[in-house]
């Protein structure tokens, strides 16, 4: 059992709270139900509660978003050979291999609901039946279940089963926003970079003050991976050299580049506008970001999850359209350029609440 401490890092009040339910937890046989945005930590917490649960066993994880639905099923229960076209031999499944251990089922809400109705009877009877075979096998393992969806929404549209959700709720773990533990940052970008490795210490970037303050001051709607992408980019971007708040917002967090020349003039501008620093600034930063921005941001990710994105593109200005509107769909769809008709299905489906008008 390792140092809960220099798996999970942060000691800010949200991050001691997190830490301690799972260790509250951990020594337990309690399934859990780890939820939070998008690169909030919720694997990691699945690693540390495995961890910290002294239990013999292996963690096996399995992302049932990223496993096509039809292979799902075989995945977790096994088969024998001869089940389907291509199953050669016998295998057993992620929940046998998880005996005695941690079975991590992540994106548990991107589940099939056939399959849900089965993993519901394995949770009840601890017996798994591999795919064609005829007898039944009792495995010991405990659940931890993650998701970044709102099963409750899921439940309501029929895309999950309410009694699986209350099989798996049983000790729900809500990891917190990176916006809520900033204080974490400067703890966060030491144990990155240590993370990263760098053959050469004096390859670090190095932050000043300006650019930590600029980096406590960003909402992080990515959570703790952004940080860890943008101190990544840093090391490339900024290697062995400092790093300003200019540069973290136009640089890390914009993602553009840094130009020799462009950067002479941004600082020429920048210093004759002195008194109108602020106005400058705003100016940078109300530029909506075409969709070219898109394709050099992406140079310097491995991948990105674009349903998600755009889906997240649409709710924050659905969600802003009706702020501005206080709440009236019909003239937030026109500022939209949209339907009212389609922005009525969005935020049904989007489970967006409006602002009471
Ligand atoms: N408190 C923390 N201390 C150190 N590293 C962390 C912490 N929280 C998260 N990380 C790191 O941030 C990255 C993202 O974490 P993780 O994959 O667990 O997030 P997630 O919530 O599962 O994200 P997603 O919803 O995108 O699947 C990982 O590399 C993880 O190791
Ligand atoms: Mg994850």
């Amino acid at each position: 059992m390792g140092d809960i401490n220099k798996l999970i890092i942060g000691q800010s009040a949200a991050a001691k709270e997190l830490k301690r339910l799972i260790q509250l937890v951990a020594p337990s046989p309690a399934t859990v139900l780890v939820q939070g945005e998008t690169g909030t930590g919720k694997e990691l917490v699945a690693k540390a509660i495995h961890d910290q649960s002294k239990r013999r066993g292996n963690l096996i994880a399995v992302n049932c978003a990223a496993i096509p639905s039809e292979l799902l099923e075989s995945e977790l229960f096994g088969h024998e050979k001869g089940a389907f076209t291509g199953a050669v031999s016998s295998r057993p499944g992620r929940i046998e291999q998880a005996a005695d251990g941690t079975l991590f089922l992540d994106e548990i809400g991107d589940m099939p609901i056939a399959l849900q109705s089965k993993l519901l009877r394995v949770l009840e009877s601890k017996n798994i039946q591999r795919v064609g075979g005829n007898g039944e096998k009792n495995v010991d393992f405990r659940l931890v279940c993650a998701t970044h969806q709102n099963l409750q929404a899921k439940i309501d549209s029929g895309e999950f089963r309410s009694d699986l959700y209350y099989r798996i709720n049983v000790f729900p773990i809500d990891v917190p926003n990176l916006s809520v533990r900033i204080v974490d940052i400067p703890l966060l970008i030491e144990f990155i970079l240590n993370e990263m490795n760098l053959i050469d210490s004096k390859a670090r970037p190095i932050f000043d003050k300006t650019a930590l303050d600029a980096l406590t001051k960003y909402d992080w709607p990515g959570n703790i991976r952004e940080l860890k992408n943008v101190i990544e980019r840093a090391s490339v971007l900024f290697y062995g050299k400092n790093v300003n708040n200019e540069n973290v917002k136009q640089n890390l967090i914009k993602l553009k580049a840094p130009v020799e020349e462009e950067q002479a003039a941004l600082w020429e501008a920048s210093g004759s506008l002195n008194e109108n620093e602020s106005l400058f600034q705003e100016e940078l930063t109300q530029q909506l970001p075409t969709a070219e921005n898109f394709r050099s941001w992406f140079e310097f990710h491995s991948f990105i999850d674009m349903r998600r994105h755009l889906r997240d593109i649409e709710i924050v200005l659905i969600e802003a359209a009706l702020e501005k509107t206080n709440g009236l769909v019909g003239q937030a769809a026109d500022l939209l350029k949209i339907r009212r008709t389609t922005l009525i299905e969005k935020i049904k489906k989007f489970v967006i609440e409006k602002p009471p008008s």
